[in-house]
């Protein structure tokens, strides 16, 4: 199963992309989640990365194309992924759509998360995530068991530098412009399935997962 998972900023990509990974026990590959591990380990790409998240805009094609192309080629995707954040262009699904055809092979399903913005916006004010497994939480819908620590890996929490009140507003006006024209383009492939994200994480992942297993 090739599944991208669609959906503005805090939509709830990153929660729902890592259970229903491990419900299909194929790699949940998030553009967001690299990039920082790149800054975490300050390599040129993670530097670069950081100029442009920092003020929410996206990361040039070119770099985030051949990351996440070069990430699919890996052994471990050949019995699917599921994709969170990329693509989040037209540029980059005909880029993926092209990698993907070369080897006889196509995105099986999108699934786009509908969530309305001020919901967004409630749901990125609150957010924490991991430092080391960047599982994400929120100070009061689901809080970690233990205060700042990981419930997964123990690793600390902290507020991501993109989740200020002017980052987040910009990450949705770029989600606009860029990412949103998605939607139409895989309706048109007769691939896309909108899933209402306003619901409880348990409500939205069971939906999800009824949408692939359809
Ligand atoms: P990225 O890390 O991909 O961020 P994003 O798309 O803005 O999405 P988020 O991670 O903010 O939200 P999410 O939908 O994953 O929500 P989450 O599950 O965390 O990208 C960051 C930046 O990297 C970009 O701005 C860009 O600069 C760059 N970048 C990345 N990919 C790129 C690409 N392809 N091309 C170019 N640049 C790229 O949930 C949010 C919160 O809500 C959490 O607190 C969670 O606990 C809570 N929550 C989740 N579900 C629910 C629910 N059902 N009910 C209540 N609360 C919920």
């Amino acid at each position: 199963m090739k599944i991208i998972l669609l959906g503005p900023p805090g939509a709830g990509k990153g929660t729902q992309a890592k259970r229903l990974a491990e419900t299909l026990k194929v790699p949940h590959i998030a553009s967001g989640d690299l990039f920082r591990e790149h800054q975490e380990k300050n390599t040129e790409l993670g530097r670069l990365a950081k100029s442009y998240m920092e003020r929410g805009v996206l990361v040039p094609n070119e770099v985030t194309i051949r990351m996440i192309l070069g990430r699919i080629e890996s052994p471990d995707c050949s019995r699917g992924f599921v994709l969170d954040g990329f693509p989040r262009s037209i540029e980059q699904a005909q880029a993926l759509e092209q990698a993907l055809s070369k080897k006889k092979d196509k995105i099986d399903k999108v699934l786009f998360i509908n969530v309305p913005e001020e919901e967004l916006t409630r749901r990125l004010g609150g957010r924490l995530i991991c430092r080391i497994c960047q599982t994400p939480y929120h100070r009061e819908s689901s809080p970690p068991k233990r205060s700042m620590l990981c419930d997964r890996c123990g690793g600390e929490l902290y507020q991501r530098a993109d989740d200020t009140p002017e980052a987040v507003k910009k990450r949705i006006q770029v989600y606009a412009a860029e990412t949103a024209p998605l939607v139409e383009y895989y309706k048109r492939e007769g691939i896309l399935e909108e899933i209402n994200g306003k619901g409880p994480i348990e409500q939205v992942g069971k939906a999800l997962v009824g949408a692939v297993r359809d």
